[in-house]
């Protein structure tokens, strides 16, 4: 039996959502993870320090007794935000990052940024401080393509920001193209970006072809084969300015099967084993540690995890749940397609 240890990894990209949601998908991403950085998108935002101290104490109660797990809390960057605020919030040390949603671009953004000069004196403040800036990398314009959305944003958005404001550090958060791919190793160690489990598996075929799977639809969109395959290669290179943010984003299965339906993969059960295939596949089960546990801390600055985790490649797929259960209705689990044989031991 082929084994691997990793230093137990860290989730640099998780919605945990709040009250039944959130005791029902935390256990899943704790069973495995040390610490995720938390997303804001709640309704309404954790827009302040004060949110985000009272969300986290709300994670906590819900972590059930014997598991062990950090949130690394992050604000909702809107137009009203207070740059005092967010110095406080860096100062805590409780809270890791600001998150720029462009209102429209995605789950719960309507509070987004519509006008980035507007924010402006917020982001001066966090180079300043060296907070980090995550960013849902899409044009919201109804004139540009869906697929092209990202490729527009590092052009008309992110590369004029960070040409005005060259010491603000960015994560490029859930990269879907080979142009994001290219951007995020441009900035040096103030740039890196995060790459989920899923736009490792998805291509666009995948949502669209022989009928529509609402459970593989997410924000970003997944894209062509092409990016996929960059996507592969960027997060199996070994560069450190890649790592693992798997977007897991829960929604219960009457919102997904709807005719709008919500976008978000629920990935948090399977994401380590399905790695695991995904390197392996791609003969770089040696990086998936880099990826998953070491990279991160690096970028924001905090140490790796002490624990590992084992995993095992057995004769026998792993089985997981359908979905998980929770007071509002089942949740899907992320189905990857295929049989997967690395199982998590530890
Ligand atoms: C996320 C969600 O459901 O909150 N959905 C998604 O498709 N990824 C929001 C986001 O990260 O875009
Ligand atoms: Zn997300």
């Amino acid at each position: 039996m082929q084994t691997i240890t990793l230093t137990r990894p860290d989730d640099w990209h998780l919605h945990l959502r709040d009250g039944a949601m959130l005791r029902a998908v935390l256990p899943e991403s704790a069973r495995h993870f040390a610490r995720a950085i938390i997303m804001p998108n709640l309704v309404p935002p954790v827009v302040t320090l004060a949110d985000a101290v009272a969300y986290r104490g709300r994670i906590m109660d819900a972590l059930p007794e014997g598991m062990v797990f950090e949130p690394l809390m992050t604000l909702y960057l809107t137009e009203g935000t207070d740059p005092a605020d967010v110095a406080r919030a860096h100062a805590s040390g409780l809270v890791k990052a600001v998150k720029l949603y462009p209102a429209g671009a995605t789950t719960n953004s309507q509070s987004g940024v519509r006008d980035l000069a507007r924010v402006m004196p917020v982001l001066e403040k966090m180079a300043e401080i060296g907070m980090p800036l995550c960013t849902h990398g899409e044009v919201t314009d109804p004139q540009v393509d869906i697929f092209d959305r990202e490729a527009v944003f590092i052009d008309t958005v992110l590369d004029p920001l960070r040409r005005r404001l060259p010491a603000l550090r960015v994560v490029m958060e859930h990269i879907t193209t080979e142009e994001g791919v290219a951007y995020a190793v441009e900035g040096g160690d103030r740039l890196a970006a995060t790459i989920t489990t899923h736009h490792l598996i998805l291509n666009r075929n995948h949502i669209l072809a022989g009928g529509i799977r609402p459970h593989y639809y997410c924000l970003p969109v997944a894209k062509r084969e092409k990016h996929r395959l960059a996507l592969r290669r960027a997060a199996t290179s070994g560069n450190p300015r890649y790592f693992l943010g798997t977007d897991s984003a829960p929604h219960v299965d009457a919102l997904k099967e709807h005719a709008c339906g919500c976008a978000g993969c629920f990935t948090a059960t399977n994401t380590l084993s399905l790695l695991a295939h995904v390197f392996e596949q791609e003969a770089a089960l040696d990086r998936l540690e880099g990826f998953a546990a070491q990279n991160g801390p690096a970028f924001y600055g905090l140490p790796v995890n002490g624990g590992k985790v084992r995993l095992e490649k057995r004769p026998d797929p792993c089985v997981w749940p359908k979905g998980i259960v929770t007071e509002n209705g089942p949740v899907t689990v992320f189905d990857p397609g295929f049989p997967v044989y690395w199982h998590v031991a530890t």
